[in-house]
């Protein structure tokens, strides 16, 4: 699997997904304040459809720069951008393992949800570290590893090797069996208007490269570079999810 599987996957999954700008807000509050990121120049790793780029930019950071594999993605980022009139935003088709951009370059990096996507996530966090200023904040939401991973990447991997052209209708089938078992057990909240659980299913099951870690195992990386962590969350919180863990940390200076 490489990335290009990656990318062409986002551009059909996710493309028109953006989350609910409100409530993505909120969850961002929960790291950062406005204070904090005025100013700043913040690296937005893995972008996607670019809601937490926007949501840098709206609160009073100097220059936010968004990458990520997916075109289909980065183009409706770059939409929302035009719709909130945003200057100080811009969004480059860039891999996070080999990024353009010079040591120290940035104050914030920020990668929710996205290195766990990559063929090579510790690597994914280095370049990171590498391109974040020294004193810089760094802030990762990553999948953590449960007892019962191994049965979701069991069916997972059975799935990908399907034709593509069948995913959605497989995952609606899926949806329609799973749908009591999620109402029962889980009460997420929807992460946008018309959210439909064939889509996290989509997003949870079709995607060609997913690596799970614990927070042990990311603590003890991050701290052996030095880093001190500011914030840990076991549950991400967003939109109710339990599936991310979170670590926001300050580079050494
Ligand atoms: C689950 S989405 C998260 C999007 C966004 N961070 C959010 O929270 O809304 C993961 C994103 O990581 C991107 N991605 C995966 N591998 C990447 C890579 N090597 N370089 C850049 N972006 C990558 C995907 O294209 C996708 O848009």
């Amino acid at each position: 699997m490489n990335k290009e599987k990656v990318g062409k996957f986002y551009d059909v999954v996710w493309t028109e997904y953006i989350p609910e700008y409100e409530e993505s807000e909120k969850h961002w509050l929960m790291f950062y304040s406005p204070e904090e990121v005025s100013g700043k120049t913040v690296l937005d790793s893995g972008c996607g459809t670019g809601i937490f780029s926007i949501i840098f930019a709206r609160n009073g950071a100097a220059k936010v720069t968004g990458i990520d594999i997916s075109p289909g993605s980065l183009g409706t980022a770059r939409g929302l951008k035009e719709k909130f009139g945003l200057a100080n935003a811009e969004f480059q088709q860039q891999d996070m393992l080999h990024l353009p951009f010079a040591d120290a370059s940035f104050d914030i990096v920020w990668a929710w949800g996205t290195v766990h996507h990559t063929t090579d996530p510790l690597g994914a966090v280095t370049e990171l570290i590498r391109v974040l200023k020294p004193g810089g904040s760094l802030f990762l939401a990553i999948y953590k590893r449960t007892n019962v991973t191994w049965i979701h990447e069991i069916i997972r991997k059975m799935l990908v090797r399907t034709p593509r052209w069948s995913w959605n209708g497989l995952a609606k089938v899926m949806a329609f069996f799973l749908s009591p078992i999620v109402f029962f057990f889980k009460r997420r909240q929807k992460s946008r208007k018309g959210e439909k659980l064939s889509e996290l299913i989509l997003d949870w099951y079709f995607v060609p490269i997913r690596h799970y870690y614990t927070p042990e195992e990311i603590k003890m990386f991050l701290e052996k570079k030095g880093f001190v962590i500011e914030k840990y969350l076991a549950h991400s919180g967003r939109f109710n999810s339990s599936s991310n863990f979170i670590y926001k940390s300050l580079k050494p200076a």
